[in-house]
């Protein structure tokens, strides 16, 4: 995703450097769970050192960007990457998906109820982790998890979304819950409580903005460069389908799309504007953003 962003050549490398260093840490909080059962602890580690890391990555930007110590903004940010590398174990299993991040699916690997149990380890593990930086964050991301479990249901549920307002109400709960939910965590650790609104509204329009390109490549991209399948999703629930379904032309759906994609990207910035931040860590996080629109991985 970020080789060809366009991004200059030392921030690519420090972003890259963090995702590694994120990696390394997921892998190895996860093999010092205390676990008999060698298939689980296989399970839970199979993806975890695969990925593009982008959520943990601008949670620890962000993170940094208000002050918070090293440790702790790595720990919110192996949490959120745990915990998103559930929701896709279990998303994988609801959407019968064989591949992830360039490998067999867990549950395809694990079979059924292993990847069920792992993924329930890993969201119990990351609200282990989240208990090292208080109670608020772990109410934040529980929340966060109702309504992603709300949003897998819905999108599960027959009657199709049949318009923009519908599309938006369930990736707002699926996808938007977990941005806002490690944006308004940091700035509950750093004490800045006042930027909370601006923070939800960050993740919230950041998220469709992932969301949205996310779809879009399900559309029209490459299996082997995402390392998953295309159009494996509940077609009814992907932006573009619902465009046609409208009424659109392929062509014009297309644009829509990343029309859509730049206004939620341009809304994200503006909250992370209004968000006082490091000037170096606001740039990267900008510039991280813009990322989303051109990408293709
Ligand atoms: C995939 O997320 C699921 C969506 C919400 C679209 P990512 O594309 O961030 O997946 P990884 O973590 O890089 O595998
Ligand atoms: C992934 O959503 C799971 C959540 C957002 C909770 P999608 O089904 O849209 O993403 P992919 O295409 O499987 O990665
Ligand atoms: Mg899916």
């Amino acid at each position: 995703m970020l080789s060809e962003s366009g991004l200059n050549e030392d921030l690519k490398k420090y972003v890259l450097d963090i995702g590694r260093m994120l990696r390394d840490r997921i892998v190895y909080s996860l093999k010092s769970i205390p676990l008999r059962s060698r298939k689980l602890k296989e399970a839970c580690l199979h993806l975890a050192g695969r990925g593009k890391f982008l959520r943990g990555i601008f949670t620890y930007l962000f993170s940094k960007g208000l002050g918070l110590k090293d440790e702790d903004a790595i720990t919110l940010a192996l949490s959120t990457e745990l915990y998103h590398l559930a929701s896709l174990i279990h998303d994988d299993i609801i959407d019968k998906a064989p591949y992830r991040r360039g490998l067999p699916s867990v549950h395809v690997k694990f079979g059924l109820e292993t990847a069920l149990v792992a993924g329930d380890l890993l969201i119990i593990y990351s609200n282990n982790l989240l208990a090292n930086l208080g109670c608020d964050v772990i109410k934040i991301y529980s929340e966060a998890g109702i309504k992603l479990a709300d949003g897998e249901a819905l999108e599960l549920e027959d009657r199709e979304p049949t318009s923009i307002e519908d599309y938006y109400r369930i990736i707002g709960l699926k996808t938007s819950s977990v941005f806002e939910a490690m944006f308004v965590s940091a700035v509950n650790i750093a004490g800045r409580d006042e930027y909370g609104e601006d923070a939800v509204l960050l993740g919230r329009y950041l998220g469709y903005a992932f969301q949205l390109s996310d779809d879009l490549l399900d559309f029209v991209g490459d299996p082997d460069r995402m390392g998953k399948l295309a159009g494996v999703d509940k077609d009814n629930a992907n932006i573009v389908h619902i465009l046609l379904k409208m009424g659109y032309g392929e062509a014009d759906a297309i644009k829509k799309v990343k029309e859509l994609i730049r206004e939620n990207i341009m809304v994200s910035i503006k909250y992370l504007e209004r968000i006082e931040l490091n000037v170096k860590y606001k740039d990267f996080l900008k510039k991280m953003i813009y990322v989303l629109e051109g990408r293709n991985l």
